[in-house]
């Protein structure tokens, strides 16, 4: 496992579209491994594979229930919604309130590669969302209401994806 350096708001690659993984190769699961390794050193609850560099549809969530491995994710789901602060680690030191849904189902294949559907609730669906948008190359910058704030470490512990 290797922590791999992060690719920050401005940089190009944030804005491109990732591929679908076809295969589960080694490779590929040494990418998890290093994005979790990244995702926990740099204090995130979600990272996306574009966010280290890697144009692949990857995601590894953790919102303090244990790691979820997402490959090839889609949401298929949503219900209600959350307006709350939002940051990425993209984007350290900030924040700003996003509108996001209150529920997420996605369908996505696990490291194993069997099929999974999982649905999240608040954080949980909006790390979903997050996440999702990074494969496509959307940044949360796009949709904050207001302007953007500086947050403390506690708050990006939780918050940044
Ligand atoms: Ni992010």
């Amino acid at each position: 496992m290797a922590i791999r350096n992060l690719r920050f708001g401005g940089d190009a690659i944030l804005t491109k579209t990732s591929k679908e993984v076809k295969e589960i190769t080694p490779k590929v699961k040494e990418l998890i491994d290093d994005m979790l390794e990244t995702m926990y050193e740099a204090n995130g609850v979600g990272l996306a594979a574009v966010q280290v560099g890697v144009l692949k549809r990857i995601v590894v969530i953790d919102v303090g229930e244990g790691p979820v491995v997402m490959i090839n994710p889609q949401v298929i789901k949503t219900e209600g919604t959350q307006t709350g602060d939002e940051g990425c680690l993209s984007v350290p030191g900030k924040a700003g309130q996003v509108t996001r849904p209150m529920k997420a189902t996605v369908r996505y294949t696990g490291e194993d590669g069997a099929e999974y559907e999982l649905e999240g609730e608040e954080l949980l669906a909006r790390a979903i969302c997050h996440e999702c948008d990074h494969l496509d190359g959307k940044l949360y910058l796009d949709l904050v209401e207001g302007e953007l704030h500086d947050t403390t470490y506690e708050e990006e512990e939780e918050e940044e994806a």
